[in-house]
């Protein structure tokens, strides 16, 4: 296990809280009086949704989704498998995609296409990060809660080989740390 100097503190604790409230606060206003699902896509998004539902103050349901993308630990290939559906309908439903990260954008572009052919009302999307740089495909995203630059980052939910999802930060390894053994 990597220690605390293998990596940069790049998103605190602190300006998470205050930008997800913030998020919390307009997705409140926007949804007013209307129904709203969310869907949180597993597992990377579940820290983001714990945090932002308790700040979104209209009812609202939530379910959940999992994919896989075939390819390596840090770079996603654009072939998307849905592992896990929804338990809930959203055929004529609001529905809001939860994300912690758009990267290429394929992921959500499948996503977006699957859950279309459901026939919900409406379907926007929030993420947390957004490395927009990188994208490959064009997504029209409602919510952003930070634009980051091309940088691999780890915690609050996101990982890297499954690991660091319970950083309460977002950091940036640093050289070498890909490399490291795991002891
Ligand atoms: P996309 O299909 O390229 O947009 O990739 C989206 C998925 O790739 C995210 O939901 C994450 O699971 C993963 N991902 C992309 N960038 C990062 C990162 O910097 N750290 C951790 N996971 C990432
Ligand atoms: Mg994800």
């Amino acid at each position: 296990m990597a220690n605390s100097d293998e990596f940069e503190k790049f998103i605190s604790a602190e300006e998470l809280e205050q930008r997800i409230a913030e998020l919390g606060a307009q997705i409140s206003a926007d949804y007013a009086g209307k129904d709203l699902l969310l869907i949180a896509v597993l597992k990377g998004s579940v820290i983001f949704l714990a945090d932002l539902m308790r700040n979104i103050t209209v009812p609202h349901s939530v379910d959940f989704m999992a994919t896989s993308s075939y390819g390596s630990s840090t770079e996603t290939s654009g072939i998307v498998r849905i592992v896990k559906d929804l338990t809930m309908s959203i055929t004529g439903r609001n529905v809001l995609i939860v994300e912690d990260i758009i990267d290429t954008g394929h992921t959500l572009h499948y996503l977006l296409r699957f859950l279309k052919a459901r026939e919900p009302r409406e379907i926007r999307i929030v993420t947390l990060l957004d490395k927009r740089e990188r994208r490959e495909v064009d997504i029209e995203v409602d919510y952003v809660g930070f634009v980051i630059p091309n940088a691999f980052v780890i915690g609050y939910g996101l990982d890297f080989d499954e690991m660091y999802r319970n950083l309460p930060y977002i950091a940036i390894p640093k050289e070498g740390f890909f490399g490291s053994e795991v002891e």
